[in-house]
């Protein structure tokens, strides 16, 4: 019997489960299969016990609309950086990775799929570098990744922001108030600018583009006449203003980011204050709501499609490959093209052209 493993890495993102019940159902097709998963990233491989369970049909019946991932996840540590505390009760971090290499190979694991985003397609690379047979699945909300149309979770995430819009317009409407929503994106603009576009917010502020607080308030002004109106700001989480930087809360969690943004639109609202704007501000965050729940039907078959053609890729050998959607195709990528750059909105692309067409202001 073969074994490929299942790994699922970083922030949870809708659609991860999809992904999972796909490569179990495309594997069984075959006889001489088997499919187990690490619990919490790689971390069950390294636990002392393991937390590696098999996947069946049974297993993963019925999965493909719930969100999170039965195989749970983490964004901290990994093998490469494995929090340990020294005696001092300080912490440190050590390389676990050829341990893991051969913890695998003891298990009589012939592959690994690795559904993460830019960390652990990072993780994916170094370890298909280091020999391991490893197919990277490209996940995140932020849709970050390079070489892909779009990752699996990004459009579920556009959807609860611009519901989120088309609610706060009523409210800013009736009230004549600014409303200013905060999305995430550390440091890609996607969602804002989809959510902006598709809500038809007035100003979209991106982390690609540092913003000039006086035009954010000449945008506010234009949209009321004689104290009536109503404006709607959508402010990705990463957003800052010219010459500043981001802004959030130091994250003293083992192994976590350093800072876990939060707070872009209450910064907004004080410098908008600070300059003399006298309309009323209000924000609202939207945060991990954006990451939670069902994915849409759109994430649902790409996931699907992702899982199916990950499982393929482990069948025909073909590893240190990314599953890609490249319409109208899921195709593969090597994950070190992959992960050379990100995918962020540039100034000159097509899209924010048509924003600005419609009159939205990106504070530039
Ligand atoms: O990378 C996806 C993301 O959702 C970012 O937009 C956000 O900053 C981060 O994850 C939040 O991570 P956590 O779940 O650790 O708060």
């Amino acid at each position: 019997m073969k074994r490929v493993l299942i790994a699922t890495g970083g922030g949870d993102c809708p659609g991860l489960n999809a992904v999972i019940r796909a490569i179990v159902k495309r594997a069984s097709q075959e006889k001489d299969w088997e499919v187990l998963g690490s619990i919490q990233g790689f971390n069950g491989i390294l636990w002392e016990p393991q937390e590696v369970i098999r996947l069946d049909r049974k297993t993963v019946e019925g999965i493909h609309y719930r969100g999170g991932t039965i195989l749970e996840t983490t964004n901290k540590g990994g093998p490469f950086n494995w929090p340990f505390r020294l005696p001092d009760g300080t912490w440190a971090t050590a390389d676990r990775s050829d341990e893991m290499i051969r913890r695998l190979s003891y298990m009589g694991v012939d592959a690994v799929i690795n559904i993460g985003g830019d960390g652990s397609q990072h993780y994916s690379q170094k370890l298909f570098e280091k020999g391991l047979n490893i197919v990277g699945v490209p996940k995140t909300i932020d849709n970050d990744l390079s070489c892909t149309d779009v990752t699996f979770g990004f459009q579920t995430a556009v959807e609860v922001a611009t519901e989120a819009v088309d609610k706060l317009v009523t409210t800013a409407q009736s009230h004549n108030r600014v409303f200013i929503i905060e999305v995430m994106g550390r440091d890609a603009g996607w969602i804002a600018l989809h959510s902006a576009i598709a809500g038809g917010a007035d100003v979209c502020l991106i982390p690609e583009v540092p913003y000039d607080i006086r035009k954010v308030a000449e945008a506010i002004e234009k949209r009321f006449v004689h104290d009536r109106g109503f404006c709607i700001i959508v402010i990705a989480e990463g957003a800052k203003p010219k010459g500043g930087d981001v802004i959030g809360e130091i994250n003293n969690e083992i192994g976590a980011h350093h800072i876990r943004l939060y707070g872009a639109s209450i910064r907004l609202r004080e410098e908008l204050k600070a300059i003399g704007c006298t309309r009323e501000i209000r924000e609202t965050i939207l945060g991990h709501l954006q990451r939670g729940g069902i994915p849409v039907s759109y994430d649902r078959v790409l996931a699907s499609r992702y899982g199916v053609k990950a499982f393929e890729l482990v069948k025909e050998g073909k590893f240190g490959q990314m599953v890609s959607y490249r319409h109208p195709d899921v195709v593969q990528v090597p994950i070190a093209e992959a992960i050379s750059r990100p995918n962020f909105v540039t100034l000159d692309s097509d899209i924010l052209e048509s924003a600005r067409g419609l009159d939205i202001c990106f504070g530039d």
